[in-house]
């Protein structure tokens, strides 16, 4: 397997027809979810020659913290439907990938159970946030202290989005699958419907304010998708954000993040670190991202791909594949380090003009 295509073609025959529908499908018509792969077709990369790319490194930072590519793990539910070892092959594999691990609430394991698989491993933590705002104050605290270095906060999920595939297929979670971070059982038949229940639909900008005053830690605002919400994060003390439409997993007919990137890094600036996720394939997709102002990009199913295959060695070699890409993509592009790729390295696809 030479490409994250060629592993989801072997996920597709390793797992069950619902479970790889479950992380493979979005919502609706699924269009959103299709848009997200095609618009990297509608840029160009410009390369510059006869620049010294003898020492290219993939290293750069986010938040801060070294992170060995500009290419994080986004957070995804459930990696037991993938692999037994679930969400701590995920763990292991992206600490030795040197990158973030970002773990979602709908995980079989609880933060401090993460840290231990890794120790030391710069790790996220991302929030749904419950209507027990109790529960949900003791999660945020626990997520600090076992050392866990950002808060991503869900915001485009106040109920799931109806992924139909999920209704075709009749997937039900399996019985034997702990959700310890969710203040209570979650159904395991129509469980789109009972995360609905749980997720607090009343959260507004003053919320963040609220988990700002509970949490020493960064906070993310995942799920940003205009200018105008761009700056209210700004306004509301975010420290980065992810332009993401879910995977199409939530409102079908939104665009495709790359396409709303340049005007959320023209919104924001320098002001907030801006992270975009969705349809992420190829160490090239990472690079247009960069260039349109991301600072790293973030994948969700190439990773459960990766988990699917092989487990921990699934993931890693899938991180190790996007890896090489990026840093050939560099050397190509005559760009040493991340942070040389610039909005001159991109132009509109001669097609799209
Ligand atoms: C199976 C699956 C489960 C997901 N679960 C969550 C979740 O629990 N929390 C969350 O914030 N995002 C979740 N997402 C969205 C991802 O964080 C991310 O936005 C999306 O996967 C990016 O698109 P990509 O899969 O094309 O890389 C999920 C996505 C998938 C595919």
């Amino acid at each position: 397997m030479i490409n994250v295509d060629d592993f989801e073609k072997a996920a597709r025959e390793r797992l069950d027809p619902g479970a790889y529908g479950y992380y493979a499908g979005g919502a609706g018509d699924e269009s959103t979810l299709r848009a997200n792969v095609e618009a990297f077709a509608r840029w160009e990369l410009r390369p510059r020659v006869l620049v010294d790319v003898s020492e290219v490194s993939t290293v750069t930072t986010v938040l801060g913290t070294e992170v060995a590519l500009p290419l994080l793990v986004a957070p995804t539910a459930f990696h037991r439907l993938a692999h037994p070892e679930g969400e701590l092959a995920t763990a292991r594999a992206a600490a030795a990938a040197g990158t973030v691990m970002c773990l979602s609430t709908l995980s079989s394991v609880s933060p401090a159970e993460l840290a231990a698989a890794a120790p030391g491993a710069p790790q996220w933590f991302q929030l749904y946030c419950s209507r027990d705002r109790g529960f949900t104050k003791e999660l945020v605290i626990a997520v600090a202290e076992a050392g866990l270095q950002a808060l991503v906060v869900t915001v485009d999920v106040p109920v799931a989005g109806r992924r139909e595939r999920d209704l075709h297929t009749g997937f039900a979670l399996p019985d034997d699958l702990p959700v310890p971070n969710l203040p209570v059982a979650l159904a395991r038949a129509d469980f789109h419907a009972a995360l609905s229940a749980i997720v607090d639909a009343t959260l507004s900008w003053r919320d963040l304010e609220w988990l700002r005053s509970i949490s020493p830690l960064p906070l993310v605002v995942k799920g940003v998708l205009t200018a105008e919400d761009a700056l209210l994060a700004a306004e509301h003390g975010a420290a980065g954000i992810v332009v993401s439409n879910h995977g199409g997993r939530q409102l079908d007919g939104v665009p495709a993040t790359l396409d709303v990137l340049p005007e959320v890094v023209e919104a924001v600036g320098e002001r907030v670190e801006v992270l975009i996720d969705g349809g992420i394939r190829r160490g090239t997709n990472v690079l247009k991202a960069l260039a349109l102002g991301a600072r790293a990009a973030m994948a969700g199913r190439a990773i459960l791909w990766g988990l699917a295959v092989g487990g921990e060695e699934g993931v890693a070699r899938v991180l190790e594949l996007l890896h090489d890409e990026i840093a050939s993509g560099l050397m190509l592009l005559g760009c040493p380090n991340p942070e040389d790729v610039s909005r001159a390295h991109v132009r509109p696809a001669s097609s799209s003009v």
